[in-house]
């Protein structure tokens, strides 16, 4: 059984005393998860909430960790640093870095192994753009994520992948339940292949993309979809937490998400 994880991205959004309020608000919502929760937080938020979220099963993650374990890397932060502080996941290779900040999928690979190596759990971004997809291209783009991303993992069940298609982020347009459950099934297939079965069957995979309080009822109920990856609904504790109480939500009357 793999337990699903619903984790909040909240991108370059709220200052250290901002963050701090809505934890504050979000501990005692989601006090009661049957989920794992995570919020990962900007870098300069990690101290102030790490000590807000103290007491809590709400675990900490960050959205980048540099490869190397120190030096001369101005701007940069650690993995060391980051487990200072107490965070447990950290995203990796998310489409913003790849498309704003040269993210490759070889600094990808870099920053996982850092990221494991110190025992923080990478949460490895992967999705193909609208294009890609119109021109038939999902399946090599994850081949080529899949393959350079995460090229001598040992253990590949001791991450946790997100599929967000990058035209399904921040646009209000989800991936269908059905077309997110293809997919993130497809990249379980090519996991096996490329690593093991049994650690295929192991690794979690997330959804990400316009998920919200409407739609990932749909979507986590699907066999393959093993949590969320929320970006603009992680920013208000309420939208969150209903979120991580998703099998308490109605299911939305969409005809796209049915
Ligand atoms: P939205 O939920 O705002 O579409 O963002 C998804 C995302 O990029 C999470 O990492």
């Amino acid at each position: 059984m793999r337990k699903p994880i619903i984790a909040g991205n909240w991108k370059m959004n709220n200052t250290a005393q901002q963050g701090v309020t809505l934890v504050k608000e979000l501990k005692p919502l989601v006090s009661n998860a049957a989920c794992e929760v995570v919020v990962c937080v900007p870098a300069i938020d990690i101290p102030a909430v790490a000590e807000a979220l103290k007491g809590s099963n709400i675990a900490l993650g960050a959205q980048n960790v540099h490869f190397a374990e120190k030096g001369a890397y101005t701007g940069e932060i650690s993995a060391e640093m980051l487990k200072d502080y107490g965070v447990k996941y950290v995203i990796i290779g998310h489409s913003e870095r790849r498309q704003y900040f040269g993210e490759t999928d070889e600094t990808v690979n870099l920053r996982t192994h850092a990221a494991l190596n110190a025992g923080l759990i990478p949460i490895l971004c992967i999705g193909e753009t609208l294009a890609e997809r119109e021109t038939g291209k999902t399946e090599e783009v994850l081949d080529r994520q899949i393959e350079q991303g995460m090229k001598g993992i040992d253990d590949i069940s001791k991450i946790v992948i997100a599929y967000e298609p990058v035209w399904a982020i921040g646009t209000g347009k989800t991936a269908t339940a059905q077309q997110a459950n293809e997919t993130i099934g497809y990249i379980r297939k090519k996991v096996a292949q490329t690593f093991c079965p049994k650690c295929a069957e192991k690794v979690r995979i997330q959804y990400g993309g316009s998920m919200n309080a409407g739609n990932c009822k749909q979507l986590m109920a699907m066999e393959e979809i093993d949590g969320g990856l929320i970006g603009g609904a992680s920013l208000k504790s309420a939208d969150f937490s209903a979120i991580v109480h998703y099998d308490a939500q109605g299911l939305k009357l969409d005809k796209d998400l049915l």
